[in-house]
């Protein structure tokens, strides 16, 4: 199996090339994989994207004809694939549904704990040698109520974690999870989570209906001073309706791991370069918004379990086994 592989950073090959044999042979391309790079895959089996590779239409038609049978996803959304496009192809897609929930759940964390107490001002301040405490104060976590929608495998942690340091949690999902009930968390309608939160966080995957979730209507309702932390994915909000909220003061925090645009933004180093999106240069101008850029997943083990995983789906594949991250319309 000759596997084309697109995005390609260091930590991606440092696990890969384990791999790399005879029987699934690798070769690493640095760039994206979209409709006008397709030829680069020209003669290979299979191709092994992530986030912010743009399987559209055409970019599947071309990968078809080029002789490619199958695409490989190193991660959990399959928002950009065309499903409908694959199928019609006879495309098989994979994907890794769960790799580390555990570290998303613990990134979420991080931000929430450095927006409040500002360790990453503080240990600006002290190489400095300003040692002065003014404008870093924090408030208790303890006792907080922290709101959870999507209560899957990573906002169940997160929760979890929450209780932990002694939060009272409230969750909204369509469905209910048993586990997180038995740990102690509540479920409540969205309005009621938004009304009694002291931090929010977004856990539900992108569709239809989770675009835009927080919006100038939904921030309406919210706590005035509230921590919202997004380490899912960047359009749950509405980016110009979060700017106009931190300039009224009614969002009193915002943890951002990911953002509307990002795919413009994310994962290079562009600190010799004119950044032409305003918005997040006006995100970035505040001084109670944290922004990482999308690194929830990068610890040790979910990059080892993204390439075991992987892996796992390129052999299933080859022997006609549609496993159950194999994804269909
Ligand atoms: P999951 O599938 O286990 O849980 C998602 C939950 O969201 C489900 O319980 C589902 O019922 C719920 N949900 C769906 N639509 C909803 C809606 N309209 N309102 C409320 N809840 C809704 O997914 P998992 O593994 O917990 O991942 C959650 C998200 O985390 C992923 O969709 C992905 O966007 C993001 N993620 C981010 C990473 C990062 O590096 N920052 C890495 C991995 C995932």
């Amino acid at each position: 199996m000759k596997l084309a592989f697109f995005s390609t950073k260091s930590y991606d090959k440092e696990f890969f090339d384990t791999f790399d044999n005879q029987e699934i042979q690798i070769t690493y391309f640095d760039g994206h994989l979209y409709k006008d790079t397709t030829n680069l895959a020209n003669g290979f089996d299979a191709v092994c994207v992530f986030v912010h590779d743009d399987l559209d239409e055409e970019t599947i038609k071309n990968l078809s004809e080029n002789g490619v049978r199958l695409i490989v996803l190193r991660c959990a959304g399959f928002n950009n694939v065309d499903l409908k496009a694959a199928e019609k192809y006879n495309m098989g897609v994979y994907r890794v549904p769960a790799y580390s929930p555990e570290a998303v759940a613990e990134h979420a964390l991080a931000l929430i704990l450095t927006l409040n107490r500002k360790t990453h001002k503080a240990y600006n301040r002290v190489r400095e040698g300003n040692f002065s405490l003014e404008r870093l104060r924090g408030f208790d976590i303890h006792g907080k109520t922290v709101g959870v929608i999507g209560s899957g495998k990573i906002g169940t942690i997160f929760a979890s974690n929450m209780m932990g340091l002694g939060c009272d949690v409230i969750a909204y999902d369509m469905y209910e999870n048993e586990e997180l009930k038995r740990k102690g968390g509540v479920y409540v309608s969205l309005e009621e989570l938004l009304e009694k939160s002291d931090i929010i966080s977004l856990h539900c995957p992108l569709t239809p209906e989770t675009k835009h979730l927080i919006n100038k209507d939904t921030f309406k309702l919210m706590k005035d001073g509230v921590m919202l932390i997004n380490t899912s994915r960047g359009p749950l909000i509405n980016t110009i309706d979060t700017v106009e909220a931190l300039k009224s003061g009614k969002l009193g925090y915002l943890g951002i791991d990911v953002y509307e645009q990002e795919e413009h933004l994310f994962f290079r180093d562009l600190s010799e370069s004119i950044i032409k999106d305003d918005i997040i240069s006006r995100l970035i101008s505040f001084p109670n918004v944290l922004i990482t850029s999308h690194q929830g997943f990068l610890t040790k083990e979910a990059l080892q379990q993204i390439a075991e995983v992987t892996v796992k789906n390129i052999r299933d594949f080859e022997a006609g086994i549609e496993n159950d991250n194999c994804v269909k319309l």
